[in-house]
């Protein structure tokens, strides 16, 4: 029937872990994101530790964010490190040219992003400068931070007051090296890309996980060559994705304001990420075929027009209900391939495109988005369960897509959660499972939802879109029921 749906779960092992690393972060030098985002001005009242702001740190902890990719983008591949070490008022004074020309003064570097991740918690994930830089810079930075001998790098970092090694493994090589990266052919970034690595070293127990520059989009050929030119001398795969709701870069729309059928459009954009994991993978799979070569979808998420009055180059845009619906939908993407998708990066963090967190001077705010990773961060490192089902469709002026998407994991403590995401904007769906030989006794659920697609969080109502308790899951013998509201991402917990 149009509005019923059906879902199998296997309890079975599956060996497939989904890698917290799924739910990494990405902070570039752009717009609000490191300045006046994570590292803010010594005279704003809030609680910093040094300049770095600990109302982001905790609300990031809270979610258990797994890694940072810093700092770029576009931005690592003009970034020399060492403009960014030693005392602050000794560092150049520069422009950023690839994000509103502003001053870059190099206050946050590569000190202060380390520390920063031991605040969080978290993985660092460094992006050497290909493009514009020099094998050589990027065997120094390595050396530099993770390097416990005696050398001119180690000397000098112990100068800037660390004398212990960082140990710091993700490492990637250039960044869109098609594009702002350097604009280079496949075949010569696959030559780059061999002798950037060759001294990159590892020391100590630190082994790098080195992250080749990956495709855009559907570019199935550049995955290609670096398969074949580069295979497993490469940690991971990089691969970048964004939804732009209009399809149209140079008028991308509005965070906020969209019609029903933008809304469809934009879910259908979104989706075609499984579409893309599905053929970059059976590409990896022909030179790979045990799957150690990761894939790494270090930039993704949705891109719209700039807020009104904000500057065009710093990337500053809302986020309402509806990228909650595409981030849950594509993190149920990630799950499906997890066993190649070992690693992604929401782009990006704070205050630049589809961020979990936006802030003004002292207010900060949780965007729907944040309460999405908050929801399914009980996926990470949980062991993924297979699953089938059959979904409705949510038909619009004669195109439609499945209404329904899912993942299922079990964790450590044998928990298993099913994440279920409706994207019909206005029908509920009943669900029937059949959860094979799972053992459960009961369900509790959690909800994110709102009364319009384009509800957002504001300074001043900061908790419109939110996490709520979910009541409309019940047990019927070994069977789960579940009626899932509109637009709405369910997760239950069946223990
Ligand atoms: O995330 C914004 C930009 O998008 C990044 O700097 C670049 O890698 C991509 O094109």
């Amino acid at each position: 029937a149009q509005n019923e749906a059906t879902l199998y779960v296997d309890g079975k092992k599956s060996n497939i872990t989904i890698s917290r690393h799924i739910y990494g972060q990405f902070a570039e030098h752009l717009g609000r994101s490191i300045y006046d985002g994570f590292w803010v001005d010594k005279n704003l009242n809030v609680q910093k530790q040094g300049r770095i702001r600990m109302d982001i740190v905790e609300a990031l902890k809270k979610i258990k964010i797994p890694n940072l990719r810093w700092p770029g983008g576009c931005f690592a591949d003009e970034y020399h490190w060492r403009d960014g070490i030693g005392p602050a008022k000794d560092r150049p004074k520069m422009v950023n040219t690839n994000w509103g020309g502003v001053v870059e003064d190099n206050s946050f570097g590569t000190h202060e992003f380390l520390e920063l991740c031991k605040l969080l918690n978290c993985e660092p994930y460094i992006s050497a400068n290909v493009g514009s830089g020099t094998p050589d810079e990027m065997s120094k930075w390595v050396e530099y931070l993770n390097f416990d001998g005696l050398s001119p790098m180690t000397e000098l970092r112990k100068r800037n007051g660390n004398a212990k090694p960082y140990h710091v493994s993700f490492w990637g090589v250039g960044n869109e090296s098609w594009g702002c990266g350097g604009n280079m052919t496949a075949e010569y970034y696959s030559n780059e890309y061999r002798r950037y690595a060759t001294f990159a070293k590892d020391y100590g127990n630190a082994k790098l996980k080195k992250i080749a520059a990956g495709a855009s989009d559907f570019d199935y050929n550049w995955t290609e060559t670096m398969m074949k030119n580069v295979g497993h001398r490469m940690w991971g795969l990089s691969l970048h994705y964004y939804t732009i709701p209009t399809g149209n870069w140079g008028k991308k729309g509005s965070a906020t304001g969209f019609s029903e059928q933008e809304y469809f459009n934009t879910m259908e954009r979104a989706l075609r990420m499984d579409e893309l994991l599905t053929k970059h993978i059976a590409v990896m799979d022909k030179y790979d075929p045990k799957r150690n070569v990761a894939l790494v979808v270090d930039e993704w998420g949705i891109w719209t027009d700039v807020e009104a009055g904000t500057n065009p180059g710093f990337l500053y845009q809302q986020n309402s209900l509806r990228d909650a619906l595409i981030a849950a939908s594509t993190l149920n993407i990630f799950h499906k391939h997890a066993e190649r998708v070992k690693m992604a990066n929401l782009a990006q963090t704070v205050n630049v495109l589809q961020a979990l967190i936006l802030t003004e001077k002292e207010k900060m705010l949780l965007t729907p988005t944040y309460h999405v990773f908050d929801l399914y961060k009980v996926h990470q490192d949980a062991e993924l369960l297979d699953i089938k089902f059959v979904s409705p469709d949510y038909s619009l002026n004669g195109k439609k897509i499945p209404a329904l998407n899912f993942s299922a994991s079990k964790d450590i403590n044998g928990v298993v959660n099913i994440s279920i995401v409706n994207l019909d904007a206005t029908k509920e769906i009943s669900l029937t499972t059949d959860l094979g030989d799972l053992k459960w006794n009961d369900v509790s659920g959690e909800l994110l939802t709102s009364a319009n697609l384009s509800d957002i969080n504001t300074f001043e109502k900061p908790d419109l879109v939110k996490l709520q308790k979910f009541s409309k899951a019940t047990k019927n013998g070994s069977q789960l029921l579940v009626k899932i509201p509109p637009h709405a991402i369910v997760n239950l917990s069946l223990k």
